[in-house]
């Protein structure tokens, strides 16, 4: 959701900004922009392959701040591009969030005689940083105030409510650069020489694996030799620099056509890198070290909420049966966004976890605000190491799962499945599970990843499948008890990278209304795996089937039988039932992926949408 980034040092600021872009272009791609006080600003419309083209010869500056657009506030045009400046062309922000006082300060600041160029709350920004310049000068009869950037900016800061990940530049102080973090996440990457402020690590990590991670309220100020951190206009604050291990090779393609194949190619690895070292193997037992400091609590827990937002949300739904029925803890799913609302019933006996892949999401943090204001105990299940979930819960598990760049979420699906799965084995052994049970389950974990790569060696029939229904305009994806999570997950696959219609049900929900859209142009993709609900799944398909609705099933290797049922079978390899969305999932995800690529879209940036979604 939008994306900063900045530098300050000795080499071309305008490459690094360029090249950071591109990595940080899975948060948003409406427009793109880039200043440095050498030579000014070039914004564009679109991604940052449409700024690099425009990029005059000759563009140079050893600082500068660049950004990429979600647009929220102001339609996704050039001139709401950021960078923004003031009326002076003196004062530079790009800016993640949003100033929720953005009337009021520009009715303000207009009437005062500033002038606007854009319809963004942002600007309101450059223009108080602008106003409190002028201010302070007012105050030091002539004489330039020493640090009179800082205090305008800090004095900005402070009139602003909303969220904002931002970072400040002045045209006369160009190798100093303003960083502040309220809501949306910052960081700063600490290199020889040059410094580095941005909204995650991604952009930075080819430079230096040197990561500060900012709080909420904290302002920073880089220059090339240096940092310090400020809580706003207060008291300095000193943290350490974090080592972060990702690779930034392993953010780029590799060679395939798209990030989604390959982050589904990287699904068995996943699996295994969420597993790895977690299992115990002859005890039946998970060790999960991020619970240690709170395994006692958890031995507590009357009742499980899990919040979570889209992909992460279906994940929740297929983590909520496992922990139900191997685990017996009461469970319940919200999603991110209904929870704080709600006013949720909540004591200490609860446990609130979140599942994210970001760790950034605006309204799963909120909700997992929400239940520590409300007493629970709370737990992340999050992908990004040091996001701001992350941070904030009282202890998690990180699922290791690597970078995902892709809007459309694949592996950290598969991861967070696992996570689930790995929570319900150590849950479930604190409370009466028998040794076999877990060992059963230690042993289908370890599987998993070589049974994901049998699927992936697939990828070629489930293309032709796709192919074969290239000119469908609708999907109904319907699954039960496990498998109706990967039903939803098989749908919101479809729909964020076709723009096709596809909608999900319970298999059992199929009499009461979704039956009715039936007919020969409308296919159903049943979930259909050998487990305890096949023969309902298999009733429900008969009916599908009497009405002359085509069936894609995805069912499990040597249920031969179903094939004179379907018109079209996708196969998995077996499983326990527990972890069969593990599998079922995959075809779904290549389904999706090939559906797409032949309708020649770029299903790495389906339009309208962003990776990291850190408003409301
Ligand atoms: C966005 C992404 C989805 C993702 C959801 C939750 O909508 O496009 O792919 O599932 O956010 O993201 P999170 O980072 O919290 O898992």
């Amino acid at each position: 959701m939008c994306g900063i980034f900045a530098y300050t040092g000795e080499r071309n600021a305008g490459e690094i900004l360029l090249d950071g872009l591109t990595s940080l272009e899975y948060r948003g791609y409406d427009s793109a922009g880039i200043y440095t006080p050498q030579s000014g600003s070039v914004k564009s419309v679109g991604a940052v392959s449409h700024l690099r083209r425009k990029m005059p010869p000759g563009f140079f500056g050893t600082s500068g701040i660049a950004h990429l657009r979600w647009a929220t506030h102001g339609e996704p045009t050039e001139g709401n591009a950021h960078p923004h400046t003031d009326c002076t062309g003196d004062v530079w922000v790009v800016h993640n969030g949003i100033v929720e006082n953005h009337k009021e300060l520009r009715k303000r600041l207009e009437a005062a005689g500033h002038t606007f160029v854009s319809s963004t709350d942002t600007e309101v920004l450059t223009h108080l940083v602008e106003e409190h310049l002028t201010l302070l000068r007012q105050g030091s009869e002539g004489q330039e105030p020493e640090n009179i950037f800082e205090k305008a900016a800090v004095a900005a800061l402070k009139e602003v409510k909303g969220t904002y990940g931002i970072a400040i530049q002045y045209k006369h102080d160009p190798a100093r650069i303003i960083g502040a973090r309220m809501g949306a996440p910052v960081v700063l990457g600490l290199g020889e020489h040059e410094n580095f402020i941005a909204s995650d690590a991604s952009p930075i990590l080819r430079h230096t694996r040197q990561i500060v991670f900012l709080e909420d309220g904290e302002v920073a100020v880089i220059t090339p030799e240096g940092h310090t951190i400020t809580k706003i206009g207060g008291e300095s604050v000193s943290r350490a620099a974090e080592q972060v291990d990702w690779n930034a090779e392993a953010a780029q393609r590799n060679g395939y056509d798209h990030f989604m194949l390959k982050e589904i190619m990287e699904e068995p690895d996943a699996v295994r890198n969420t597993s790895r070292g977690r299992i115990i193997d002859t005890d039946g037992l998970a060790k999960l070290g991020g619970l240690e400091s709170v395994a006692e609590k958890l031995r507590g827990i009357r009742r499980v909420i899990i919040v979570a937002c889209g992909t992460a949300s279906y994940a929740a739904m297929a983590g909520e049966y496992m922990l139900e029925e191997n685990a017996r803890i009461p469970t319940e799913v919200d999603i991110g966004s209904e929870f704080r609302y709600r006013t949720p019933v909540i004591d200490e006996g609860t446990a609130v976890i979140a599942v994210s892949q970001s760790g950034e999401t605006a309204d799963t943090l909120e909700a997992v605000r929400e239940g520590k204001r409300r007493g629970a105990l709370t737990l992340g299940i999050v992908n990004t190491v040091g996001s701001t979930i992350a941070r904030e819960t009282d202890a998690g598990i990180y699922l290791h799962a690597g970078p995902e760049i892709s809007v459309a979420s694949t592996k950290a699906y598969v991861s967070q499945l696992t996570a689930l799965a790995l929570l319900t084995l150590f849950l479930g052994r604190q409370r009466g599970m028998s040794v076999a049970r877990g060992k059963e389950i230690a042993q289908a974990l370890r599987e998993l990843p070589g049974k994901i790569e049998e699927v992936l060696k697939r990828s070629d029939e489930i293309r032709k499948v796709a192919k074969k229904y290239a000119n469908t305009r609708d999907f109904l994806f319907m699954g039960r008890k496990y498998n109706l999570a990967t039903a939803f997950e098989g749908a919101l696959k479809l729909k964020e990278t076709s723009y096709i219609h596809a909608e999900a049900c319970g298999a059992g929900e199929m009499k009461h209304g979704h039956l009715a859209m039936i007919d020969e142009k409308f296919p159903t993709i049943a979930l259909a795996p050998s487990d305890s609900v096949y023969e309902k799944n298999m009733s429900n398909i008969q009916e599908i089937r009497t009405r002359k609705g085509p069936v894609i099933a995805i069912a499990t290797d040597g249920d031969d039988e179903i094939r004179s049922t379907v018109n079209d079978v996708l196969y998995i390899p077996e499983t326990i039932e527990m972890l069969s969305p593990i599998l079922s999932v995959v075809p779904l995800h290549l389904f999706a992926y090939h559906f797409a690529k032949q309708k020649g879209i770029n299903v790495d940036r389906p339009r309208n949408l962003a990776k990291s979604v850190t408003v409301e």
